[in-house]
């Protein structure tokens, strides 16, 4: 594969797929989606497009987010930002659920619908229904003009770019980036974080384009560590904390392209069933941060290890604990934790893209599957 790193204006033709392209092209979609939004001094957030009804969210006193697939992965990683630092609670649900429930819905009520396409019928479906009870409805779409960015009252655009192929990335890291800037900024107006966080946070996120290159460099190696485990029937996924998201949103990547049976869990949860699974043709996947669960992941990976799985582990560079443990690594930059899941999704994009190219897969047209699903 010819993918020289040389971030600027990216072809399809410098790539064999679209998907390679897109992974790709990330640390310039991150930056494109929070340039103009974090202000040049670099302490305050502005998110123009619900300038008129931020006053309404920073009353409310509960935030739902709906999404499907990917985006509803990008939804979790937001459930725990909001609820962690502007301490509101929130709801993530799946649309097609939500739609059908009949679910509580208050006047007040604040319902995010977070879409790539801003096509797919389960969620605008859901808007619609909570727009009729009364609730404020916002959008994170990429499409411009799109079916939900139309229905909401307001919203943020994700700055990705067209997306072509079906399995989604740098809409996700788009949409995880400005649900990030949305949380902070709730959480600074909530009066929950002070100025000189907001602009750690603020700085945090500065970094993390720079940060993905520094991952996307490092292909060669994801691409050998895929080789090793192209030919395995299942793969489980676990994270904790934020990286809980970003686990099932590896394992998504690898099922939908590659078509190997793929599961992510939340990391705690292994002892309750998953484990059963583990035996010495299983591949681990374990996404790893220097957070408050580092000791807690590392017992997860010692259980592994214990029934001779192979563990394939994420972790923050320089992390010498993780290293004698695991069969293989994929190494991130440090950042906050809060920040991490935009790092460590990226090495489990090019894993997925690299088994389904191993196993002759069509990595762009996956079988099955639309990119938009305008249809129940
Ligand atoms: C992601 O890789 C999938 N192809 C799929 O789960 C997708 O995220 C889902 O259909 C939602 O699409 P949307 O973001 O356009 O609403």
């Amino acid at each position: 594969t010819k993918v020289d790193l040389s971030i600027g204006d990216l072809e399809k033709g410098d790539f064999e797929h679209y998907m390679l392209k897109e992974i790709f092209e990330q640390p310039n979609t991150i930056r494109d989606t929070y340039r103009g939004r974090i202000r040049k001094d670099q302490d305050e957030i502005v998110l123009g497009g619900l300038i008129d009804v931020f006053p309404k969210i920073v009353q409310a006193n509960r935030i739902i987010i709906l999404g499907c697939g990917t985006s509803w992965h990008a939804a979790l990683v937001a459930e725990y930002l909001i609820e962690e630092y502007a301490r509101v609670p929130v709801e993530v649900e799946y649309a097609s659920e939500f739609r059908y429930r009949k679910p509580i819905i208050n006047p007040g009520d604040v319902i995010i619908a977070v879409s790539q396409s801003g096509e797919t019928a389960d969620t605008l479906a859901a808007l619609k229904m909570a727009k009729k009870q009364g609730a404020i409805i916002l959008g994170i779409c990429n499409v411009v003009g799109s079916s939900i960015a139309r229905e909401t009252d307001a919203g943020v655009y994700t700055h990705a770019g067209t997306e072509i192929g079906v399995a989604s990335t740098k809409a996700f890291t788009a949409q995880v980036t400005v649900l990030t800037l949305f949380a902070f900024k709730l959480a600074k107006e909530r009066g929950q974080i002070d100025a000189a966080t907001l602009k750690m946070f603020i700085n945090e996120m500065l970094e993390i384009p720079e940060k993905v290159e520094n991952i996307l460099l490092k292909h060669p190696h994801i691409k050998t560590v895929a080789a090793k485990y192209k030919d395995a029937v299942n793969a489980l996924y676990l994270g904790r904390g934020y990286l809980f998201p970003v686990a099932l949103e590896g394992a998504l990547k690898l099922k939908e392209i590659s078509y190997m049976h793929a599961e992510g869990y939340a990391a705690g949860e292994m002892k309750h069933g998953p484990i059963a699974l583990v035996d010495d043709n299983l591949p681990v996947v374990v996404v790893s941060a220097k957070d408050d669960y580092y000791e807690k992941v590392v017992s997860n990976i010692q259980e592994v290890k214990a029934r001779k799985g192979n563990i394939i582990a994420v972790v923050t560079e320089g992390d010498s604990g993780l290293r004698t443990m695991a069969d293989d690594l994929f190494e991130v930059p440090e950042s906050h934790p809060a920040v991490a899941a935009l790092l460590t999704v990226v090495p489990l994009q090019l894993f997925a893209y690299y088994i389904a190219l191993m196993r002759g897969c069509d990595v762009d047209q996956p079988r099955n599957l639309a990119k938009s699903v305008t249809v129940e």
